[in-house]
């Protein structure tokens, strides 16, 4: 029976870039649809940026543009990436939308028309200078467990310990330094304990339905134990997000209208007009309890409560259906530990696709991908292997030693039947491979692509049994070659079309090879008999070790400064995220809404007489320079311009202005002393500061 389904992939923060983590995800989602559809499914596939938040808000200040304009310019960025990686949404929107407002504030409305809202004083710690209520990852300080200094004001990083911001010794806020105070102030709350028992049994009818995992419903029933507490939706002003109607200076906290906006990016799917087949009509239809249409989710287990309890609470409390599955996945890890910057295992999704082929990531990712929360670890060398034995050695290979043949003696004829003596081998392939689609929809990637290897032995234990290019040689044996090589290339088109969810861009160059488009899954069932074929192009190239060793080169060097306010050689990390999320590791800083003027004058700007300016070897960010600074000496300093400055040797004889009391910086292309000033949003956007020619060298600037 044909089903109907919406499938949404969590919404990426819009302040930061995408990453692989990010593509565990995203990949699953995107497999499950291309799955989904080959088996005959509808399947309409949104995701947006997650948009508002405290994150944004700041980062934008600190960039000097409004949130609208940087999360456009992320939007863009995040549709770029995901789609080279070859994942293709019906809808990528974003949560500040118009579209996301109204139905955000209809299920809020619907929330409090219901009872289901309260409203009561909470204390929580405010920046006196920056008047601001910190998040608890704005608030860092001294662990009061282990005494490590700079902890965040929920969880200790050294220690493990958890505890209450109010608890850290000689807090201070990320934001402006200051000394917190704590504030009261009135928050919207809603109810949870009104659905307890309704969530209890969704959670049990979903285990049973196979919508949700049974480790996942074990945890949640902890959190039962205490009773559901009141889930506290409102933030106060400045914040950047929707505000509550009828409560100026209040506004939704993030995570409300960050679910909602999965249903609101299929709102405007169905509204464009765009998709064959979808109407406006159809959302309505879609949201109703009764419609029979199923509502799935995939999502990292960071954020399992927001999307088995708050998001379904919501729905239920509106009137509205809620989640058939919500499917969670683990963590990514690189070389069998955590991303990281230092050692350039934190790699952004663009980095990747500057060095590698998108499908090999993919199918890695597919052969490591099971339906449980286990971590995947991207084992760089297995990659490198995995990829070359099985698609490049394995798949690929069937086709590439079989077709020169069949377009020398045959025009590139496939026989009109399979061979008499392989009487069976392709049904019973066919037949093989047909569990696929089961394991592809229970999300078991890894035993698909065990059975699919297994049938690709046996396709290449068929040719080398066979060996065409000895039966080639002998023009009595025209007839028994004909056979073989369709016998083995129809192998090839079979292990095709079951790969084609996994590496969807290199399946698709292997069908125009083939001049086929098989549309489904029962495509495999009949072989491809008496039609020409394309001459072969070379479908894919094996896996350089030594572009997976740039890749990780490159992404270290991404963590080193580059000009522009997010790039002083000494940046004071910004939380991206308000709750832990290992998807938003992003580094970025900030400086003081305000400072003093004894702080201004703890800088010591001087102008430099650029003596010397060059491309650094092996990166595509930085500059060299080196200043005269009079008085001071020659100093080498690292400014990440190049991007804006493609002649670097026309820099020489500019004064520029540079701080000069930074503490030099061991990077890996030298000491940098110091550091330049521009101006600008960073990349091309940058535009050295420089004095009128007659400031000497070394001059301070107030
Ligand atoms: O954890 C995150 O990255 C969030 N931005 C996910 C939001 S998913 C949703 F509910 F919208
Ligand atoms: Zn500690």
């Amino acid at each position: 029976m044909p089903r109907e389904i919406l499938v949404t992939s969590a919404l990426p923060y819009a302040n930061g870039r995408i990453h692989l983590g990010h593509m565990v995800e995203h990949t699953q989602s995107d497999i499950w649809v291309r799955a989904m559809r080959m088996a005959g499914h509808t399947v309409h596939y949104v995701c947006a940026d997650d948009a508002h938040g405290t994150s944004i808000m700041l980062r934008a200040e600190r960039e000097g543009i409004t949130p609208e304009a940087l999360i456009e310019g992320v939007w863009k960025e995040h549709i770029a990436d995901l789609r080279d990686f070859g994942v293709v949404y019906d809808h990528y929107s974003s949560t500040h939308t118009e579209a996301n407002r109204e139905l955000t504030y209809r299920i809020w409305q619907a929330l409090e028309k219901n009872g289901h809202v309260e409203s009561k004083p909470v204390k929580q710690l405010f920046d006196p200078e920056r008047q601001m209520f910190l998040p608890d990852r704005f608030i860092k300080g001294e662990c009061p467990v282990c005494h490590s200094k700079d902890q965040y004001g929920d969880a200790c990083e050294v220690c493990g310990s958890t505890y209450n911001p109010i608890d850290l010794i000689d807090p201070y806020s990320v934001v402006s330094g200051a000394k917190p105070i704590e504030k009261e102030s009135l928050h919207f709350f809603v109810k949870l304990a009104d659905f307890e028992s309704l969530l209890k049994t969704w959670l049990e009818e979903r285990r049973h339905a196979g919508g949700l995992q049974s480790e996942v419903v074990n945890k949640l029933k902890e959190w039962f134990a205490d009773g559901l507490r009141s889930w506290d939706v409102s933030r106060d002003a400045p914040y950047f997000g929707f505000e509550i109607p009828g409560q100026p200076d209040k506004y939704f906290y993030v995570w409300v209208d960050a679910p909602v906006g999965y249903l609101a990016a299929f709102k405007e799917l169905c509204d464009s007009g765009g998709k064959p087949g979808l109407t406006a009509a159809d959302f309505d239809r879609f949201l109703d309890t009764g419609s029979g249409t199923e509502m799935v989710h995939f999502i990292g287990k960071d954020i399992i409560y927001f999307h088995t309890l708050f998001w379904p609470a919501m729905l239920h409390g509106a009137g509205l259906r809620m989640p058939t599955q919500v499917n969670v996945h683990g963590f990514l890890t690189v070389d069998g530990a955590k991303m990281s910057k230092s050692r350039g295992t934190f790699v952004n999704a663009r980095t990747y696709l500057e060095h590698l082929d998108p499908d090999w990531l993919r199918y890695y990712l597919a052969s490591m991908l099971g339906p449980t929360l286990t971590d995947i670890d991207l084992d760089l060398k297995a990659f490198e292997e995995r990829v070359n034995s099985h698609l490049v050695g394995k798949w690929v290979n069937i086709a590439s030693r079989c077709a020169g043949f069949l377009h020398k003696f045959f025009d590139g004829k496939l026989a009109a039947t399979l061979p008499e003596t392989a009487h069976g081998r392709y049904d019973a392939a066919a037949a093989k491979l047909e569990a696929c689609a089961a394991l592809y929809e229970s999300r078991d990637y890894a035993a698909a692509m065990r059975l699919i290897i297994e049938v690709a032995d046996e396709a290449n234990a068929y040719v080398a049994d066979h060996a065409p290019w000895v039966m080639a040689k002998d023009e009595s044996r025209r007839d028994e070659l004909h056979g073989v090589l369709t016998l083995a290339l129809n192998y090839f088109r079979l292990l095709t079309i079951w790969l084609a969810p996994v590496v969807p861009t290199t399946a698709a160059r292997a069908f125009e090879f083939l001049d086929d488009t098989p549309a489904d899954f029962a495509a495999a069932l009949r072989p491809l008999l008496g039609h020409a074929i394309n001459p072969f192009k070379a479908l894919a190239t094996r896996i350089d070790p030594k572009s997976i060793e740039a890749m990780i080169e490159v992404s270290k060097e991404s963590l080193q400064p580059s000009v522009s306010a997010s790039s002083s050689a000494h940046p004071n990390p910004l939380p991206q995220a308000e709750a832990g999320d290992q998807r938003a590791q992003t580094a970025t800083s900030t400086s003081p809404a305000t400072v003093s003027i004894d702080d201004f004058a703890k800088l010591d700007l001087r102008i430099g007489k650029v003596r010397v300016c060059e491309a650094v070897e092996g990166s595509d960010k930085l500059l060299r320079f080196e200043l005269d600074a009079g008085e001071l000496g020659t100093r080498q300093i690292f400014s990440g311009i190049k991007s804006a400055y493609a002649e670097p040797a026309k820099l020489v004889g500019r004064n520029v202005v540079f701080i000069a009391n930074l503490a030099p910086r061991k990077m890996r292309f030298g000491v940098s002393e110091g550091m330049i000033l521009s101006a600008g949003t960073g990349g091309n956007d940058l535009f050295l500061l420089d004095a009128d020619q007659g400031a000497g060298a070394g001059a301070p600037v107030r």
